[in-house]
C-alpha cells in the first residue's frame, strides 16, 4: 500500500534511509574501513584487469557513476548501456568482469549484455534488487540491494542503493586488485554509516516543493555536474522528464559550450551539481548560463562559497565524502522532479508509455 502517501513514489523516496539502512546493513567496518562482504570476501577479485558496467536507464546512471569511483582507484572501468553493449561489442577476456546493474533483474537488453559477455568468457556479477530475477540466475554472483519492493516506474531509492552498493563493491574490487586499501576508505565507510541519516535531513528540510513553484512556467530544465555528479545530472534530468513530461536535459557540465548552451535562455533553469570535482570548473559554467539570463539553482553541501554567492537558488545537502555526495545531490533532484510532476497533476506512479520493467530489447 501507499501507507497515507499519495503516490508510491514520494513513499519510496521517504523510505530511502531505511533502504540505505539495509544496503549497508553488516558491510562496511568504520572502525578498519574495511568492507565486509559475505558474499565476496578479500581476494575474490583479485585476478580482475577490467570491468564493464553494462545496465539501462537509472540504473545505467548508477553504473556511470560506478565506473567513476573505479577509475579513481586506477581502475579500468566501463559504463555500458546494455542495449549497445551487444552492438559495439567491446572487447571481453576470461579477466573482464561484467556488472549488470539491474533493478528488477528482468531487463532484456541486460539479459542479453550478460548472456553475450558469458559467451566470451568474461566473469558476470548482478547487482539488483529482486531475489530469484533472471539477472541473478545468469550471472557467477549476485550482490543484493535489499532496498526493498518499488513500485513507481520511476526508479527512486533503489537508484540510492544501487550506488552505495556499487561503492562497497568498487572498495572491494580495488582492495583486491591493488592489494590495499584506499588512503581514506575509513573516511568512506564512516559517510556510508551516515548516509541515512543524512537523506533523512535532506527529507526534513528540503525546499525542492518551492523551486519546483518558482520553475513551473519554465520552457525547459538542464542539469549539469562533472565526475560522478555527470550521472546525477543525467539522472535528475531523466527523472524529471519522465514523470513531469517537461523537456528536461542532462549535460556533462564541461559539454555546455560545445553546443547545448545554444539552448540556453532566462526560461531555462539549470541545476548545477557540486560535489567536490572540479567545483571551480562549474562555478564557471554556472555564471556562462547566468550570463545568458538563465536562473541558476546549485545543489552543493557548501554554505559560505561563491558558488553560494552567485546561486540563484540553492538546494543544500549534509557535508559528506565527495564520492556519495551525488546520492545526496540526486535526492534533492528527486524530490523537484516529484513537486513539478505533482503540480502538473500528473499520473506519478505511471507515467504514460513508460513500464517498470522493459522485458523486449
Ligand atoms: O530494472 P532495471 O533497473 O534493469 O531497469 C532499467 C530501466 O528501465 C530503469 O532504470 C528506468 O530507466 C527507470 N525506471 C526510470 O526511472
Amino acid at each position: 500500500t501507499k501507507g497515507g502517501y499519495e503516490h508510491f513514489m514520494y513513499k519510496e523516496i521517504n523510505e530511502q534511509p531505511g533502504a540505505l539502512r539495509r544496503t549497508t546493513q553488516g558491510r562496511l567496518n568504520t572502525h578498519t574501513g574495511g568492507v565486509e562482504l559475505d558474499e565476496f570476501p578479500p581476494g575474490t577479485f583479485a585476478d580482475v584487469e577490467q570491468i564493464h558496467l553494462v545496465a539501462m536507464g537509472t540504473s545505467h546512471h548508477a553504473g556511470m557513476y560506478a565506473a567513476s569511483l573505479l577509475n579513481a582507484r586506477g581502475i579500468p572501468a566501463f559504463a555500458f548501456m546494455s542495449g549497445e553493449y551487444s552492438v559495439v561489442k567491446p572487447p571481453v577476456t576470461p579477466n573482464t568482469l561484467v556488472i549488470a546493474v539491474s533493478q528488477s533483474g528482468e531487463t532484456a537488453d541486460t539479459l542479453d549484455a550478460v548472456r553475450r559477455a558469458r559467451a566470451a568468457g568474461a566473469k558476470t556479477l548482478a547487482v539488483t534488487n529482486v531475489v530469484g530475477s533472471s539477472m541473478t540466475r545468469e550471472c557467477d554472483d549476485e550482490l543484493l540491494l535489499r532496498a526493498g519492493p518499488e513500485i513507481g516506474v520511476a526508479a527512486t531509492k533503489t537508484f540510492s542503493s544501487q550506488v552505495t552498493a556499487l561503492a562497497l563493491l568498487s572498495e572491494r574490487i580495488s582492495e583486491d586488485i591493488t592489494g590495499v586499501r584506499s588512503s581514506d576508505a575509513r573516511n568512506l565507510m564512516e559517510a556510508l554509516a551516515r548516509l541515512p541519516g543524512d537523506v533523512q535531513e535532506i527529507l526534513d528540510t528540503s525546499t525542492a516543493r518551492e523551486i519546483a513553484i518558482e520553475y513551473e512556467e519554465s520552457d525547459a530544465y538542464f542539469f549539469i555536474g562533472r565526475g560522478p555528479a555527470h550521472p546525477v545530472a543525467l539522472e535528475g534530468a531523466l527523472k524529471f522528464k519522465e514523470i513531469s513530461y517537461e523537456h528536461a536535459e542532462g549535460f556533462a557540465a564541461s559539454e555546455l559550450k560545445h553546443g547545448p548552451l545554444a539552448l540556453v535562455t532566462p526560461i531555462t533553469p539549470v541545476f548545477a551539481i557540486f560535489t567536490g570535482h572540479e567545483d571551480e570548473a562549474t562555478l564557471s559554467n554556472m555564471k556562462e548560463v547566468q550570463a545568458r539570463g538563465a536562473p541558476v539553482i546549485a545543489v552543493t553541501s557548501d554554505r559560505s562559497s561563491e558558488v553560494v554567492e552567485f546561486a540563484d537558488h540553492v538546494l543544500s545537502i549534509p557535508e559528506t565524502h565527495p564520492e556519495i555526495a551525488g546520492i545526496l545531490a540526486n535526492v534533492q533532484l528527486q524530490l523537484v522532479a516529484y513537486h513539478a510532476a505533482n503540480l502538473l497533476e500528473r499520473p506519478i506512479d505511471k507515467p504514460r508509455n513508460l513500464a517498470k520493467c522493459v522485458t523486449v530489447e
